[in-house]
């Protein structure tokens, strides 16, 4: 039986198609009709409900039953219910990739097998399911001011698809980000949940989606200005996931896009980093540093990391020829760099601008650089969605060229706790959403 937070779970029946001539031929299906009139007839009678006495699954012209076993559920999607039975949300393909677009709710069935019926059958709505979520209302308050709560599932809007969470990755300086707060037309949009690195499994479609199925296992980067990954449930632009393989666990996963992606970038997009160079890594023990360190070594650079006293050998470990302790040696003394990538920002950032060789590039990830190389460039950027580098990113990890430290790994129940935390952090903080 599925149930979630211990709460009365509701129950489809039925389902509607982007297609009129599917809905005309369901409504004239006698056994689905019937089906739906032994549903409510039982419901009412206040027993439980059989999936298999309900539920079709559309596989081309033909529908058949799609679970064996008794369930009370409590999803709004075909695609959804799919994904909970293990089912493939088969489709046709005459059919494209919306032809069920929603299930509807004829009554509730209680875990403990009591049974309420709704007013009329319809469509459910998102008020009435709900989901667990992380939100923040008050930008002073900082971490202290994230909260647990009821939020309604998102719907997967067009070219979304809806993901049920595993693991959401988490950045430290996201309640600075005016992305947190606002939308785009600089409206408040709080309560807002944060996070946008995840991993899950696809359970829901959009209209027009194409690339991805229902129940793929997926990893990718949410969009800074939508609700975020600290939650049960994401709906995210298709085009910004790529696929998780299934040798990747979800907390792995979940710790390579905005660092992956952002080191990724910096480095060959925007560094245009060549072999033999020599590129200097402020932060090369932190989430970004640390596979900016990797991929530079990999790529045949010669890397110089810096950070605090504490992470030398850890720096070195992932691959840097040097460490310079930013507490205690001279930066300076570093002589020229083909390329600087800076994930701390401040001073450090500032100083480095003067040791760009000629031709070189400073590349800054916290802000806008303060000075410039004389004789270079200074680019700052935004990490992006990119699905075709997550794709190489996600290879490396599963070949052992490339990893990631995560620190300890809290629920979604505890995760408020971790953030507020005070000791530091030894690794990137992921949060396990789905034990
Ligand atoms: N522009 C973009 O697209 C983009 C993308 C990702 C991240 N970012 C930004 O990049 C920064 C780093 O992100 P992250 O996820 O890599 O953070 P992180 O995991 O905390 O890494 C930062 C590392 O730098 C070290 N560090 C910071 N200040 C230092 C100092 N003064 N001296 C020596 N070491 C210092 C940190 O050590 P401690 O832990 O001891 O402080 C940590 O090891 C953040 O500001 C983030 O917002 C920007």
């Amino acid at each position: 039986m599925i149930t979630r937070h211990g709460k009365p779970a509701g129950v489809l029946i039925g389902f509607e198609s982007e297609e009129d001539w599917f809905d005309y031929r369901l409504e004239h299906d006698p056994r689905f009709v019937r089906r739906i009139e032994q549903a409510r007839s039982s419901l009412r009678a206040g027993h439980g409900v059989r999936l298999e006495d309900l539920g079709m699954v559309v596989t081309g012209e033909v529908t058949r039953p799609f679970a064996p076993a008794p369930v009370s559920i409590a999803f709004r999607t075909a695609a959804q219910i799919c994904a909970a039975s293990g089912l493939p949300a088969t489709r046709s393909s005459s059919m494209g990739s919306s032809a069920i677009v929603r299930w509807y709710a004829f009554g509730t069935v209680h875990d403990h097998g009591r049974a309420h019926l709704l007013d009329v059958a319809g469509p459910m709505t998102e008020e009435k399911i709900i989901m667990k979520a992380i939100v923040v209302t008050d930008q002073a308050a900082g971490t202290a001011g994230m909260k647990l709560v009821e939020r309604p599932e998102p719907q997967a809007a067009i070219n979304d698809v809806v993901v049920r969470v595993h693991a959401s990755g988490w950045v430290p300086t996201e309640l600075e980000w005016p992305s947190t707060w606002t939308d785009r037309l600089f409206h408040d949009r709080t309560p807002s949940i944060p996070g946008h690195e995840l991993s899950g499994v696809v359970t829901a479609l959009g209209y027009g989606t194409r690339g991805l199925w229902v129940g793929q296992r997926v990893f990718g980067l949410t969009d800074w200005y939508r609700d975020g990954t600290l939650a049960e449930y994401v709906a995210v632009e298709a085009r910004n996931l790529a696929p998780l393989p299934r040798d990747v666990d979800f907390t792995v996963g979940a710790s390579l896009p905005i660092s992956g992606l952002t080191a990724w970038q910096g480095l060959f997009d925007h560094g245009r980093l060549q072999a033999g160079q020599s590129v200097l890594v402020h932060g090369a023990a932190g989430a970004v540093g640390s596979i900016v360190t990797q991929l530079a070594r990999e790529a045949g650079a010669y890397v110089i990391g810096t950070g605090r006293a504490a992470d030398r050998q850890t720096v070195l470990d992932f691959g840097a020829k040097e460490f310079v302790d930013l507490g205690n040696d001279v930066l300076e003394d570093v002589g020229g760099v083909d390329l600087v990538f800076d994930a701390i920002g401040g001073d450090i950032g500032k100083r480095s601008a003067g040791l760009v060789r000629a031709g070189g590039t400073l590349l800054a990830i916290v802000a806008p650089p303060e000075a410039r190389p004389a004789d270079g460039l200074a680019v700052d950027f935004v990490v992006e969605a990119d699905g075709a580098q997550l794709g190489e990113i996600v290879q490396r990890v599963r070949d052992g060229r490339l990893r990631t430290i995560i620190d300890n790994i809290p629920t979604l129940d505890h995760a408020v706790a971790a953030f507020n935390r005070t000791e530091r952090r030894k690794g990137k903080m992921i949060i396990r959403v789905r034990p």
